[in-house]
């Protein structure tokens, strides 16, 4: 898969047509952003009561997190691998009408960090936060900072939301993410459904949970540790960065990891062995490649390189793609189930690539 050249016409298709819930209604649920970011309420039907199936499965639910002290994830009646997989071909259909969309970087990275941020607010010591009540929409999670950018990954998949009305936001966020690697060439990722939307303000992770990119290698380690990642996750993990780009209107760093910046591959990990130094600009300290000047790394990242605990999975990693897709898929499917509790004997789907069904 490569850049492909610019077709306006697609990136305005990629803006949703979907309708606005008015500013009354947001302050009417108390859950409106004091920042007033422009975010869609996603308004499944299977929270406005109008599936009564689904709502047994809701009270089945609740009376097991009673049980279990979790969120028990709760499919909804009747739906199975087939229906996930209808929903994941018309993701993967959309990425693919809009593959020139951030300069050619597509919506792989976008989808995946959407998919992690929603996921990345767990907290193993409260267990709260996490993907299961698919709360990045409302306030104040929908106004932090570390999650600026975001909201086109939410409005990007909104029209599902509105073509398929059972499936909850949290299961469609973390599904954007599994079509977003596997459609870019990386590993299979084993996904289970199950989430269910809330509404309440309890739910609501408080703001500060993700990762502040400025800081070192004794941070990572220690903010992994409250998801429950240990060194070798964490560095499977941030093999991600091979995906996307920054932009300093989100996050005030700037530019791609590399050149193939819409293909999901090791490709970071050989980058960031090669070497760096720290930009002069007049932005957020970041470094770039001595070779080109034009690729980037978060000092997050290189802090892989300064702590010996991590270099050696870099070093793994940038040897042997097979191992990191491997090591990719495992932690990145825990990542986004963080917080669910599955009935024992749930098995994971694993989805079917475009190209596989051709
Ligand atoms: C120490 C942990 C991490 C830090 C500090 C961090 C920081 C960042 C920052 C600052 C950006 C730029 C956002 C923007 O300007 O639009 C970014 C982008 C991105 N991150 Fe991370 N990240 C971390 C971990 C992860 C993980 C665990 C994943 C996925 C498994 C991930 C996937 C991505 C992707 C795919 C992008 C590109 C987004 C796009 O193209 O719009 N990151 N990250």
């Amino acid at each position: 898969m490569s850049a492909i050249a610019i077709k306006p016409s697609l990136l305005r298709a990629a803006k949703t047509s979907a309708p606005r819930f008015s500013r009354a209604a947001w302050l009417a649920a108390g859950l409106v952003g004091t920042a007033g970011t422009a975010t869609y309420l996603y308004s499944n039907s299977n929270n406005s009561n109008s599936n009564n199936s689904n709502n047994a499965g809701k009270k089945l639910s609740t009376l097991m997190a009673g049980v279990l002290g979790a969120n028990v994830a709760t499919v909804p009646q009747g739906k199975t691998l087939k229906d996930y997989q209808e929903v994941y071909n018309d993701i993967a259909a959309k990425i693919e009408e809009n593959l020139d969309y951030d300069g050619g970087a597509g919506f792989y990275g976008q989808l995946v960090r959407l998919a992690w941020h929603s996921s990345g607010t767990y907290d193993k010591n409260t267990k709260t936060g996490g993907s299961y009540y698919g709360t990045m929409i409302f306030y104040p999670e929908a106004s932090d900072g570390a999650n600026n950018g975001l909201a086109n990954g939410r409005d990007f998949l909104y029209e599902f939301a509105v073509k398929y009305p059972w499936i909850s936001r949290g299961d469609l966020w973390t599904l954007g993410g599994v079509v977003a690697v596997q459609e870019s060439g990386g590993p299979k990722i084993p996904w289970r459904p199950g989430r269910v939307d809330s509404y309440e303000k309890k739910d609501i992770p408080e703001n500060g949970n993700l990762p502040d990119a400025s800081q070192d290698g004794k941070y990572v380690r220690n903010y992994f540790k409250r998801l429950g990642f240990g060194d070798r996750e964490i560095v499977a993990l941030l093999g991600a960065h091979c995906l996307g780009k920054c932009h300093p209107e989100n996050s005030g760093y700037d530019g791609p990891w590399g050149p193939s910046f819409n293909m999901f591959t090791n490709d970071f990990f050989v980058r960031l062995l090669g070497s760096w130094h720290v930009r002069q600009w007049d932005g957020e300290k970041q470094y770039e490649d001595d070779e080109t000047n034009s690729f980037m790394m978060l000092p997050t990242d290189i802090a892989l390189k300064e702590e010996s605990y991590f270099l050696k999975y870099v070093k793994l990693y940038a040897a042997d793609q097979d191992l990191f897709f491997a090591d990719f898929s495992k932690a990145f499917a825990t990542l986004l189930e963080l917080g669910i509790e599955y009935p024992r004997g749930t098995k994971p789907f694993l989805f079917k690539t475009v190209e596989e069904q051709e």
